[in-house]
């Protein structure tokens, strides 16, 4: 199947248009006249020179006409030397993992915390990578003086304008991309019953996008969500709503797929022709939280199944004409959300805990190296 997959790959990004320069600001790095991730021409040409085999993923992202970027742990990126290497060389994006979240910025209400989101801000450029902003508008991680707090209708949206204005304009013109609204929608279909939908009522989603984009007109605006791998009721459901934001000249420019795996289920092997009606609509795509994990203990038919989950994401995403980056939640399994979240389950990344890659951190490479240029 993926061998099936990887020849349609070669022929489909053939005829690929390249991304947009916006979205590929380092895409002269191909020529040698800017700076790979790890800084110089003389970097960059060195790569090409010893071939794919001495590339990062960052560096052969490149070629393939996408951005390959990571979460970032903060704690990890200040006490671990060799996760700070491995962060700043692999990989052409960044996204923290928590620190930009409203319950780290705003915990006290009022007094806001920048200290850590502006430290990766400053590490992504240091290392020529581009931010992802995560995230704005969402049910979880939400600090305490909401969530247990008792506000009118009108004074949460205002909470929820300030907060959004604030954060944006904090960051204005250093983030790539914000995810705006995270999973807002139920596995049927319908929309979450969250605070925001139950006081604001749907039209949240859209204020919230109007608001991000008069705080940084400059910055791609994301709606982002799990479980819309595949062609299913929640991922047509969330092409619905866009199809109406765009009818209303609201300003989203793309959809982020999390990509949250198990070797457990079926891989979304439709995630092509689900990307593409999204692309069809005009609108960015970007698998934004890939990872794939396991039961416990890892076995190597698990590590195999693994590979094949990320480079179905990856190749869903080499297929997309607007995909714009592939994101991995984590890199190692050092530092991952997964077996605090899913109990039992872990191993869910590209490298193993002491920093060995994996079979999926082959699988990608070898998934960027065929598709060629895009
Ligand atoms: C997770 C982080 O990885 C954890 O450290 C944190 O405790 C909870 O949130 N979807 C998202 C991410 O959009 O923000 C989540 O990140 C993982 C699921």
């Amino acid at each position: 199947m993926i061998r099936a997959t990887r020849t349609a790959l070669v022929a489909a990004t053939a005829t690929a248009l390249a991304v947009s320069a916006l979205v590929l600001p380092s895409a002269s790095a191909a020529t040698g006249s800017s700076g790979s991730s790890t800084g110089t021409p003389a970097d960059s040409a060195a790569a090409r020179a010893k071939g794919p085999a001495a590339s990062t993923l960052g560096e052969l992202g490149r070629r393939a006409g996408l951005r390959i970027g990571t979460a970032v742990d903060m704690s990890a990126l200040t006490a671990d030397a060799p996760y700070r290497e491995k962060a700043a060389t692999e990989f052409s994006s960044v996204t923290p993992e928590n620190v930009m979240k409203w319950e780290s910025v705003e915990a006290v209400r009022g007094t806001y915390t920048w200290g850590p989101a502006d430290d990766l801000v400053d590490f992504a450029q240091d290392n020529h990578q581009l931010v992802r902003g995560h995230t704005l508008v969402w049910h979880s991680q939400l600090p305490g003086w909401i969530t247990s707090g008792s506000f009118t209708p009108d004074e949460l949206r205002d909470i929820l304008h300030r907060h959004i204005t604030d954060e944006v304009k904090h960051f204005k013109g250093r983030i790539w991309q914000w995810d705006v609204v995270n999973e807002a929608f139920n596995d049927d279909g319908t929309l979450r019953d969250s605070i925001w939908l139950r006081n604001l009522g749907p039209g949240y989603i859209a204020d919230a996008f109007r608001w991000a984009h008069e705080a940084d007109p400059k910055a791609e605006l994301y709606i982002n969500d799990y479980n819309i791998e595949g062609v299913n009721p929640k991922s047509t459901a969330l092409l619905a709503l866009v199809t109406d934001l765009k009818k209303q000249h609201v300003p989203i420019d793309g959809v982020g797929v999390q990509g949250h795996l198990a070797v457990q289920y079926p891989a979304p092997h439709d995630i092509a022709d689900n990307l593409a009606r999204f692309d069809a609509l005009g609108l960015d795509t970007a698998i934004t939280e890939a990872d794939v994990r396991m039961v416990m203990p890892a076995d190597a038919t698990k590590t195999e199944a693994q590979a094949e989950g990320y480079s179905v994401l990856l190749q869903g995403c080499l297929l997309t004409e607007h995909c714009t980056d592939f994101t991995v939640w984590g890199f190692t399994d050092k530092y991952s959300w997964v077996p605090n979240t899913f109990s039992g389950q872990g191993a869910a990344n590209l490298l193993t805990e002491d920093y060995r890659p994996k079979q999926a951190y082959t699988a990608l490479r070898q998934d960027l190296v065929l598709a060629g240029r895009r």
